[in-house]
């Protein structure tokens, strides 16, 4: 994982290109460092203070007499090989001090490559894969090859999916970048130009960006006269639709809550692009035309973590709405599993970022054996959005803060746009009725909105079990689901254990843990299950543990039993996993929050995961 930027040019304000680094970290926050190269100097700084590296670098860069440079390197690290520490941190350079790089991604053979390094003389200073490649450049260009050649000489030797951005000190007018897999932008602003991870980073400095290709050396500045390579005007140029405002915090303690906040704007937003002012479907980028859908007879759905919970809630949409069947899977799994596909496959990959290695490489492998692939995904122009033969956005806007929360509602109202659009072809829902579906999920924002505004009134209710620290969260049919997303949010921002259960699994096994220290979230559907819910909340209430039931308002049925009831407003039943989630988003914050945690940047995590 990780996030790694660049940046050439003859007067480089180093504080802004700072900056840049800094939206990176949600890519990785458990150290991070700096390379400058300043009147012939190469300097680096380091920092390993979780989530705190940021502050240490800036005051280091604070202390500088000098606020300009013509390059710049900075990385921002989420452990793969080797620990946090000093030494660990990038930027690596080669034995010289001459030749700097940041790497994003593994670099699989590297135990090998070291080995032949150290025993041509080469002195590590990490344990890291990412050294390698200083000491390879090292050898690269001692042996006459000019930049451009010599990264693309040293890349063809390393396995793996990666980034990588280098700086040399004896040639200060150019920056190069390579990748494989791993997302790397090129951008260029007013007398500098970028590499970056993620467009957050230079949004404010960059006029324009580009795709990085794959396996080919891209060089910035001014390239040398011969040497090969691609730079920025060779490059295809990529829409960035999102402002740097849209990724600033804007009165809210922190990105999470801001997000949480925004959560009816970005199922609007992805809702109405998927439809015309007479609600008839917009599908230009789904490139897959209605006779290709109409041959579907089975539709996969792939995605990690909180994708995967939205692709769980696909299931019940395409299922109930277009009547095709749907198998569901973590990406990392299904890529191992031999799966059955064929043309008459359609897969969807889910993934916010579009960068998940996992859903990237279980859809391309889908294609291999001739299934049709949509991705999901909120990042335009992402490697997902590439490798998909079609694509639905979600319009969520940036996601800063690790734990997803916007972009959650968003992937099920895109789910749900598909399964109507797949439910017309099908002919299991007339266009009037489709178009009426749509309409109705657009109104989910409003109701969304309302929803969030209760949490005020929801925190009131469940302040005193805010300090418990064992929790499950129940419900059924499509708020099983949601009832893993609560699950997830809570153990991924308070670290305390939560598990999720389908309601009727309870008496299987798990309500042997139930006591008076356990608390159940129970997740009360206004469904044909609500009655044998009711069921399950008794056996609960039998067993002594703190019960809190998720309800829409009006229904009392659970009154009784609860300890504290959270309500919502009412809505269809199909819709649920839209406001049910929220209660349960609001409680894992709060319950990071006593616990005095940082809601944007919970341990040991990364916002992309880009290894397997
Ligand atoms: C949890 C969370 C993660 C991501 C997962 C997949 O709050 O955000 O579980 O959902 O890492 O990431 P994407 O969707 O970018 O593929």
């Amino acid at each position: 994982m990780c996030g790694i930027v660049g940046a050439v040019g003859s007067e480089l304000d180093l504080v802004s290109i700072f900056e840049g680094l800094r939206r990176l970290e949600y890519r990785g926050y458990d150290s991070a460092g700096i390379a400058v190269i300043h009147d012939g100097e190469l300097l680096t700084a380091r920092a390993s203070v979780a989530r705190e590296s940021m502050d240490v670098l800036a005051s280091w860069l604070a202390e500088r007499p000098f606020r300009k440079g013509e390059v710049m390197l900075g990385h921002t690290r989420w452990p793969t090989h080797g620990a946090p520490t000093l030494a660990n941190t990038h930027p690596h350079l080669d034995c010289h001090g001459d030749i700097a790089v940041v790497h994003n991604g593994i670099i699989e053979n590297f135990r090998e490559l070291r080995a032949a390094l150290i025993e041509r003389g080469h002195r590590f200073g990490s344990d890291t894969d990412s050294e390698v490649v200083a000491h390879l450049m090292e050898e690269a260009l001692g042996e006459g090859l000019l930049p451009a050649r010599a990264l693309e000489h040293v890349f063809v030797q390393l396995r793996g999916h990666m980034a990588l951005v280098v700086a040399l000190r004896f040639e200060p007018r150019l920056l190069l970048g390579i990748r494989r897999t791993s997302p790397l932008l090129a951008a260029v602003g007013e007398g500098q130009a970028f590499f970056a991870s993620d467009a957050p980073a230079f949004l404010s400095l960059a006029e324009q960006f580009y795709e990085v290709p794959e396996d080919v050396a891209v060089v910035l500045g001014n390239p040398i006269a011969g040497d090969q390579g691609l730079s920025v005007g060779d490059l295809e140029p990529l829409t960035v639709e999102w402002s740097s405002q849209d990724a600033v915090l804007d009165g809210f303690a922190s990105y999470y809550e801001m997000e949480l906040h925004q959560s009816a704007e970005a199922l609007y937003d992805t809702v109405s692009a998927l439809m015309d002012g007479n609600r008839a479907p917009v599908i230009d980028q789904l490139r897959i035309d209605a006779y290709e859908l109409a041959r579907v007879r089975k539709v996969v759905i792939i995605g990690c973590g909180t994708s995967y919970h939205a692709g769980l809630v696909g299931r019940y949409l395409v299922e109930h709405l277009a009547r095709v069947p749907v198998e569901v899977d973590v990406a990392s799994e299904y890529r191992y599993r031999d799966p059955i596909l064929d043309a008459d496959t359609l897969v969807i990959g889910i993934s916010q970022s579009g960068e998940s290695l996992e859903t990237i490489t279980a859809l391309r492998d889908c294609q291999v054996n001739g299934a049709r692939t949509i991705a999901i995904t909120n990042v335009i122009g992402s490697q997902l959005s590439r490798v998909a033969d079609g694509v639905l956005y979600t319009r969520a806007g940036p996601e800063i803060s690790v734990a997803s929360t916007k972009t959650h509602l968003a992937q099920i109202g895109a789910l749900a746009m598909f399964a109507i659009y797949l439910g017309e072809i099908k002919g299991t829902l007339y266009p009037d009725e489709a178009k009426r579906r749509r309409q109705e999920l657009a109104e989910m924002a409003p109701l969304i909105r309302t929803t969030v505004e209760r949490e005020g009134i929801w925190r009131g209710v469940v302040e005193q079990y805010l300090l418990l620290d064992r929790f499950f969260f129940i419900g059924r049919n499509l708020l099983y689901p949601v009832a893993m997303e609560g699950a997830l949010k809570m153990k991924e921002l308070s670290y305390i254990a939560a598990e999720a259960y389908p309601a009727g699994e309870l008496k299987h096994g798990p309500i042997a843990m139930l006591d008076e220290q356990a608390v159940v979230v129970a997740l009360l559907g206004d469904d044909r299950l609500h009655d044998k819910m009711l069921s399950n909340l008794e056996e609960v209430r039998a067993r002594g543990a703190k019960l809190i039931v998720v309800a829409p308002d009006g229904d009392q049925s659970a009154d009784d039993l609860a300890d504290a009831v959270l309500r919502v407003p009412p809505c269809l039943a199909l819709h649920a996993p839209l406001l049910m989630v929220l209660p349960l988003q609001v409680l894992a914050g709060w319950m990071a929050k006593v616990r005095g945690l940082d809601l944007d940047k919970p341990r040991n995590l990364a916002k992309t995961v880009t290894v397997e």
